[in-house]
This record gives structure tokens, C-alpha cells and sequence, in this order.
């Protein structure tokens, strides 16, 4: 119970600690990133979605690429674009990301959504800022049905990343393949491809086992 309580109460510390990070960006966000957009549809395109099913953006931000993922999946599928940053799904609305998803404001550690109804999940920039990933990996298992598709990715690769922060590769970075791999291992997924170039990170992982 006091467990549970401390953990729910450091839940809220970090949503807290993003929605400050984040808030101020959200307005800017689309502006300065769009030259990265077209990077984004190509690696929605790796998902392996049919028409019909139902994909989910967790940390969709002001949501660029629930368009391609409405693309992929059709009029009869379903997409959901889920963020913490109240801010974020206001400027993701703003765009007219709603005509494309459902927009839902919701921890990635605890989605709303029922076991094994998710199709395919995309995530960019998202895993490197929770504080618990393989937790992440663990709901976001939990929600996609077995054969599933995890696409991670980032329109930047890490070493590139590490670079424009001026600091070096830490080995603890999440999405070091040392660790990644493993984790994903772990937490109910396959690793399909595990690709860090210069200019792009995408990791592809499909869902093991039952739908737990
Ligand atoms: C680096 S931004 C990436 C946004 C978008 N995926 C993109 O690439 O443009 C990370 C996003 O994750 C969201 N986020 C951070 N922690 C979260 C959590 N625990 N649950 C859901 N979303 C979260 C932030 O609000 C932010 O919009």
C-alpha cells in the first residue's frame, strides 16, 4: 500500500518535471521541427501497418506523424496520439491533428487503453525521458497484441545527439543496443532491427508471447 502510494506520488513528481520541461516548448514545437517530418513518415512507413488497424503515438507531442499513421491505417483504423503535456496536444490540436487521431492526455506508464488492442506503436523521443523505460516497455507490451510492432525512433542518431548536447555517449543511455536489446528482451519483445546512423535512430521490436 505505502509502496504503491510512493510510486503513484513519484508518477506525479515526473509528470510534473515534464509538463515544465515541455510546456514552454509546445507553441514553437512544429515550427522548429518540421524539416524533420518527412523523416518521421518514412520511418512510420517501417511499421508494417494494414489498413484497419490501430496504431498508437505514445509522446506525440503536437502530433506530425498521426497523419501518417491515419495513412497507413485507413478510414477504418484507429489511431491515438497520446502525451502528458496538456500543452502539447493543445498545439497538436491547433494543427488539426484531431481529424487524423484521438488525442488522449495520459502517462505512457499507464495507458488507458485495454490489453492487446494496439496494432503498432511509434515513439520518438519519449523513452530517453522516462525515468523508468523498462517499465514503459512493460505497458506498452502490455497494450499491443503478440506479433505487434514497436518502431522507436529519432530523426537524429545518438552520437550526433550526444554531440549537439556537448556531451559523450554515456553507457547508460537507454537506447544503447547494450541496453536496449536486453530491456526489450525482457519486457515482452523481439528485437527486429537495432539501427543508429548518423542522421536517424530506429529500433523495431515485435510483441513475444500472450497478451498478459
Ligand atoms: C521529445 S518530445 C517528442 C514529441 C514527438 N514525439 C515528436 O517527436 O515530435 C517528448 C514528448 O513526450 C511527452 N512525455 C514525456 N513524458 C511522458 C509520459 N510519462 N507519458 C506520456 N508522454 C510523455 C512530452 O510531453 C513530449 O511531448
Amino acid at each position: 500500500m505505502l509502496a504503491r502510494f510512493a510510486a503513484l506520488v513519484a508518477a506525479r513528481a515526473e509528470h510534473t518535471a515534464s509538463r515544465a520541461f515541455f510546456t514552454p516548448k509546445a507553441d514553437r514545437w512544429e515550427a522548429r521541427f518540421a524539416a524533420d517530418t518527412p523523416a518521421y513518415v518514412s520511418a512510420v512507413s517501417r511499421m508494417g501497418l494494414r489498413p484497419g488497424q490501430t496504431a498508437l503515438d505514445v509522446g506525440c507531442g503536437t502530433g506530425r506523424v498521426l497523419p501518417a499513421l491515419r495513412e497507413e491505417v485507413g478510414d477504418k483504423g484507429t489511431v491515438l496520439g497520446v502525451d502528458v503535456t496538456p500543452a502539447m496536444l493543445a498545439a497538436a490540436a491547433r494543427e488539426g491533428r484531431g481529424g487524423s487521431a484521438r488525442l488522449l492526455i495520459a502517462d505512457c506508464l499507464r495507458l488507458p487503453l485495454p490489453s492487446g488492442t494496439v496494432d503498432g506503436i511509434f515513439s520518438a523521443g519519449l523513452l530517453n525521458h522516462v525515468a523508468d523505460p523498462p517499465a514503459a516497455l512493460c505497458e506498452w507490451a502490455r497494450v499491443v497484441r503478440p506479433g505487434g510492432t514497436l518502431l522507436l525512433f529519432h530523426p537524429s542518431g545518438r552520437a550526433e545527439r550526444a554531440a549537439r548536447h556537448g556531451r559523450p555517449l554515456s553507457p547508460d543511455d537507454p537506447l544503447a543496443e547494450a541496453n536496449l536489446r536486453p530491456t526489450l528482451d525482457a519486457t515482452g519483445w523481439r528485437t527486429d532491427c537495432y539501427d543508429d546512423a548518423r542522421d536517424y535512430f530506429l529500433t523495431r521490436a515485435i510483441r513475444t508471447g500472450g497478451t498478459g
